[in-house]
């Protein structure tokens, strides 16, 4: 019997994360296999990290990492740890700058997007950082915190006041000035990867706001992802070195695939419900087969 820790983090407690968990220790069952769940402020390495050799009793087979202590997966991994996804990758999805700058010099399609200038925690001087943008991007201008989920961190500014006005709201945090892709308003795709495959995919129709996100009012529909859009959340996969991911991509002008962003440990309950494809399961047997 192969034995498996599922990392959570301890300050994330509702029904809806445990849904997940419980999906992901079921669908390891049904493969013979024990995943215990275990939260981030609950493992001792973060405690003994410089103690040099640590004496692990019961070492899993693998780490199914369902949260985004990327320290803590870093010190999993460098303990010996096979962690799925890897703490790189979840690293690089948890902030939506990072995302872009792995992507940049890649034939992947996404909006034009401009990072905040970062100040040390202390207050902007001034704003001419978004007259320049502005010159660039117009508006209406999207502004995302870097880290942020469920569309709650994604805004639409309509112009310079606004959007000073919405950088001051959100305080130090870090985020980024993009492109608005107006043909994708209310709008988008996700595709779960598993592997290097398409595991299942749906299409997010919003009509009352410019955010797909179910969470936020968006509605799920069916969908048979493009051969380009396949195409896009594969490459994207492999060149951020993901095991499975969610893959947002929006619709450009003439129905181009643009990226939107990259959920290295996507929620799976909304894409059951509209597909009945179980993505637990498919992630569940991906890692069994690779430990
Ligand atoms: N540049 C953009 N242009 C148009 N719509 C966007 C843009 N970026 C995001 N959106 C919309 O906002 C939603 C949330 O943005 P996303 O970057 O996926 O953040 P989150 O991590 O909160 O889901 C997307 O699903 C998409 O519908
Ligand atoms: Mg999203």
């Amino acid at each position: 019997m192969k034995t498996g820790w599922l990392i959570v983090n301890g300050y994330l407690e509702s029904e809806k994360f445990d849904e997940i968990y419980n999906w992901l220790i079921e669908a390891a069952e049904k493969r013979d296999c024990k995943l215990r769940k275990l939260p981030n402020d609950q493992v001792d390495s973060v405690l003994k990290i410089s103690s040099g050799s640590t004496n692990w009793k019961q070492k899993p087979d693998f780490v199914l990492f369902w949260d985004k202590d990327v320290k803590l997966a870093k010190t999993l991994e460098a303990e010996g740890f096979k962690v799925f996804n890897s703490a790189e990758a979840i690293e690089t999805c948890d902030d939506k700058a990072l995302t872009f700058i792995k992507l940049k010099n890649t034939d992947i399609k996404m909006p034009a997007t401009y990072m905040a200038p970062m100040t040390f925690d202390k207050e902007y001087k001034d704003y001419t950082f978004v007259l320049q943008i502005e010159g660039s991007l117009g508006y209406p201008m999207v502004i995302k915190e870097n880290k942020g989920s469920f569309g709650e961190q994604v805004y639409l500014v309509n112009n310079y006041y606004e959007a000073v006005e919405k950088i001051k709201a959100i305080g130090h945090c870090d985020f980024i000035m993009q492109e608005y892709i107006e043909s994708s308003k209310g709008r988008d795709v996700r595709i779960h990867i598993v592997g290097d495959k398409i595991v299942t995919a749906m299409e997010r129709v919003n009509e009352d706001d410019f955010r797909a996100n179910i969470t936020n009012g968006g509605k799920m529909k069916k969908y048979t992802p493009t051969e380009e859009q396949c195409e896009m959340a594969l490459k994207v996969c492999r060149e951020l070195k993901l095991d499975f991911a969610g893959v947002d991509i929006m619709f450009g002008k003439q129905g181009e695939p643009v990226l939107c962003e990259v959920n290295s440990n996507a929620h799976f309950k909304n894409i059951y419900d509209c597909t009945g494809v179980n993505v637990a399961d498919e992630i569940m047997e991906y890692i069994l087969n690779k430990v």
